[in-house]
């Protein structure tokens, strides 16, 4: 059915049907507030670059004109910290209306600014200073968890705990292993969140529509200026690497909340009563509509949905990418959202869990209660060992005992006590002998690393708007 609204009037297109503008706009407005400053940032060292530019008989714009572009962006900027920049649908994105309003206040000197860029490489280099920040703030919550998770082993001490596998009792473990073992998986997936941090911490812009301009761009000078580590070199393949980051970073961000979720999922075990290893405070279950006795951990079971939304989020982006012709395509559009929603999900994820670790206590008792003959059976044939017994002799003489007691028959097994059990081991990263040093001096080293990274950022983009 054909609109009776009017065809409505774009800066890039003089007349355009207002559902083809409302479809290809789709959710940039608000998408796009993510970018607001990273677009002022952007923009400001392009304009600075063009200022600086050699060999032209005269300049596109002087210094005292990009002084004056980037005192207007810093207070764009500042409008957009406080959550009063307006994106409207007739801009179609933040670097629309951007323009729009350097060209409201500062006339020509607006129109001017946009001068061998593309909407193509400012995007892009938007994404990449959003996902920069993004990244180190997610990695430092990352690290929040993993400081919670610690701080719960080394208060819990060496409270036995059932070790599982298959699920079935297999052998003495504690608290403290349990956690600090989740924390360690945690503080691996800093490593794949660094390696998409690496990918993004290139700089697209000055590639233009992705095959540069003629005109004597100083690439190397926009990247000095927004603290990149380097100029994405070809131009074409600047542009390529649009949604390659996106998909980078999700891919990072699904493992990791597979990791969040096997949390999760151990946590929903070890408090149901049958378990009632753990406690989570009743401020962090929630009720039944018409059980009244229910007390439900629905945020742990919330946290394996979200880790199969940013799977599929994930999934998305590559089905996205996949058969893309090389270029700029509007569908690299569509990779917005696929990031920032993985980023959003994984980052309230991290935070409500650290929250529910914090609160979350321990009944020494019931974990002790746990442990049946069945969970020293290692233990004891290696006792034989020591007395002499070769392991497989020792393996199935225990085995037999066991499996009399499976069937039914009477079998005289040995009862050891856990917390000896837990304290009999003590070789490297077992009960006895888990380091917490080795996780605070990586945490401790990680939060550093990723403050130094912030304040260069923050510091660039102080420096761009003075
Ligand atoms: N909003 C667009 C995006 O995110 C900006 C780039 C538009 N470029 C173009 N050639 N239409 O991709």
């Amino acid at each position: 059915m054909k609109s009776k609204k009017k065809n409505a009037k774009t800066i890039t297109d003089s007349t355009i049907d207002p559902d083809v503008l409302a479809y290809t706009v789709g959710d940039d407005p608000i998408l796009d507030l993510n970018l607001a400053v990273w677009d002022c940032m952007g923009t400001a060292a392009h304009v600075t670059m063009l200022s600086e530019m050699k060999g032209l008989k005269r300049p596109i714009v002087t210094k005292g004109e990009a002084a004056t572009v980037r005192k207007e962006l810093g207070k764009i900027a500042a409008l957009a910290e406080k959550g009063k920049f307006v994106i409207r649908i007739d801009d179609q994105d933040v670097h629309m209306a951007v323009e729009r309003m350097l060209t409201e206040k500062l006339g020509d000197l607006g129109k001017k600014i946009h001068t061998g860029r593309s909407r193509n490489d400012q995007v892009a280099v938007d994404v990449r200073l959003h996902m920069k920040d993004a990244i180190l703030r997610t990695e430092s919550e990352l690290v929040g968890l993993a400081a919670q998770l610690e701080l719960f082993g080394a208060k819990t001490g060496m409270v036995p705990l059932v070790g599982r596998t298959h699920l079935q009792p297999a052998m003495p473990s504690s608290v403290e292993m349990w956690a600090t073992g989740h924390a360690e998986m945690i503080l691996d997936q800093l490593e794949n969140l660094e390696a998409a941090y690496r990918l993004a911490d290139a700089n697209p812009l000055g590639s233009a529509a992705g095959y540069g301009v003629p005109l004597p761009l100083d690439r190397r000078r926009t990247t000095e200026l927004l603290a990149f580590s380097r100029s994405i070199h070809n131009c074409f393949g600047a542009s390529m690497a649009r949604g390659e980051c996106e998909a980078a970073l999700l891919s990072a961000l699904a493992q990791l909340m597979a990791v969040l979720s096997r949390l999760a999922e151990d946590m929903i075990l070890f408090s149901m009563p049958e378990f009632a290893y753990f406690k989570l405070p009743r401020a962090y279950c929630t009720g039944s509509s018409i059980m009244p006795q229910k007390f439900n951990p629905d945020v742990l079971e919330l946290v394996r949905s979200k880790a199969a939304q940013v799977l599929g989020l994930q999934t998305a982006s590559l089905s996205l990418l996949h058969a893309m012709p090389g270029g700029y395509n509007r569908d690299l559009q569509d990779c917005k959202w696929l990031y920032m929603k993985g980023l959003d999900i994984t980052r309230t994820t991290l935070r409500i869990l650290a929250k529910v670790v914090a609160g979350t206590t321990v009944d020494p008792d019931r974990c002790r209660k746990a442990f049946t003959p069945g969970v020293f059976a290692t233990d004891v044939a290696l006792r034989k060992v020591a007395n002499g017994t070769p392991w497989r002799d020792a393996y199935h003489a225990v085995r037999d005992q066991f499996a009399a007691l499976y069937d039914g028959k009477p079998a005289e097994v040995a009862s050891i006590d856990p917390d000896e059990a837990v304290a009999a081991k003590c070789h490297e990263g077992t009960t006895g002998g888990i380091d917490h040093e080795v996780y605070r001096g990586r945490m401790e080293t990680a939060l550093k690393d990723i403050s130094t990274r912030l304040g260069a950022l923050q510091s660039a983009k102080k420096a761009l708007f003075r």
